[in-house]
């Protein structure tokens, strides 16, 4: 007998960035995220226990890729205690995006997501359980994706996560993220992000390594001090619609430490283009002309994401077409908001 499951997970971007880890992918330092709607992936898992030959086959757009397969492997070892059965059938991982994959949009955030809810799905239907999707199977879904790659584990909650251990948020854990839309203003679950595409070709620096880079890095703690202070501050401020002012300061700050941490290491890496400054400098400019509350936030890459409250939207989609597309690749941009999580196919 075969089985196989199908889901489709979303991307989430970092507000307050997790940059920084021990172990499996323990974070040094708490995060929190928005979950998006329109970057995701869809997997579908195909597994034959009755094929002991531990055969694993990965294919992405349709197309059969070898190079995915490490780290593929990789995350099935770290969890094969759990689901034994990864090593003993013959597994056929299908898998697309909806977005670049590589261009600093986290895919492996969506796509280990993806394949961490079809693992689990999996073995719901071995097991012959009924399907009950309870706060612990979310918890354990959050987790399994951790392993895959950390910030995946964000991507399971609907509107907006939080991993890591922070101060004074007892239920919160380094092993698994917790949802926080309940702790959310309004305006924020209804939050746009437009990913302006800068660049859309490779990374040129993995985020194994920009993690390692921390390691050695004298300002590490500092950081580390400054983004427990940051969630707080952050998951407070969230929790009132009139405190756009305060996100604005918190998330920018947050994202050019991100790549300030980047450049200040003995080997740096440089992964704004001219472009992402252009746009930050035109963004300051528009802000203060316009009062509109739009920030931007940085992945480990160079695109922009602008976040900005719907009710701003039309007016702020006007700028991004006559002002910033020219700082586009290929005139290319993403228009996502906040979104409501994962879902089964
Ligand atoms: O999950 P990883 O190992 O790809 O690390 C992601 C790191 C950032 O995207 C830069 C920040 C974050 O918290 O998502």
């Amino acid at each position: 007998m075969s089985y196989s499951a199908s889901w489709r997970s979303p991307s989430n971007i970092a507000l307050v960035k997790y940059w920084g880890k021990r172990d499996i992918q323990l974070p040094e330092n708490p995060s929190l995220s928005f979950t998006l709607s329109e970057c995701v992936s869809v997997t579908t898992l195909e597994v034959n226990p009755d094929d002991a030959s531990g055969s694993l086959a990965v294919f992405f757009d349709g197309a059969l890729q070898p190079a995915f397969e490490p780290k593929i492997r990789a995350f099935f070892s770290r969890i094969a205690d759990r689901f034994t059965w990864l090593n003993t059938s013959s597994i056929v991982v299908r898998s697309h995006n909806t977005f670049p994959h590589s261009a600093g949009i986290a895919s492996s955030a969506s796509a280990m997501s993806a394949l961490a809810l079809c693992i689990k799905d999996v073995d719901d239907q071995m097991a012959g359980e009924a399907l009950t999707h309870n706060v612990d199977w979310w918890q354990e879904v959050s987790e399994i994706s951790r392993l895959g790659s950390g910030s995946a584990c964000r991507s399971v909650f609907s509107h907006a996560a939080l991993w890591g251990q922070a101060t004074g948020i007892k239920e919160s854990s380094d092993h698994y993220a917790i949802p926080w839309a309940d702790k959310l203003a309004p305006v924020y679950k209804d939050f746009r992000d437009t990913i302006l595409i800068i660049s859309a070709g490779e990374k040129s620096v993995s985020s194994t390594a920009g993690h390692a880079l921390m390691n050695d890095l004298p300002y590490a703690t500092a950081r580390y001090r400054t983004a427990r202070q940051n969630v707080e501050r952050l998951s407070a401020v969230m929790q009132s619609d009139d405190s756009l002012d305060e996100f604005i300061t918190i998330c920018e700050s947050e994202a050019l430490q991100l790549h300030a941490l980047m450049m200040s290491g003995e080997k740096p890496f440089m992964l704004m283009e001219p472009g992402t400054i252009s746009v930050i400098k035109s963004l300051w400019h528009f802000r203060a002309e316009t009062k509109i509350p739009v920030c931007f936030t940085l992945d480990a890459g160079p695109n922009v994401h602008l976040l900005y409250p719907a009710s701003h939207a039309d007016k702020v989609m006007n700028w991004i077409r006559t002002e910033l597309v020219q700082y586009c690749d290929g005139g290319r941009f993403i228009e996502d908001r906040v979104g409501e999580g994962p879902e089964k196919i």
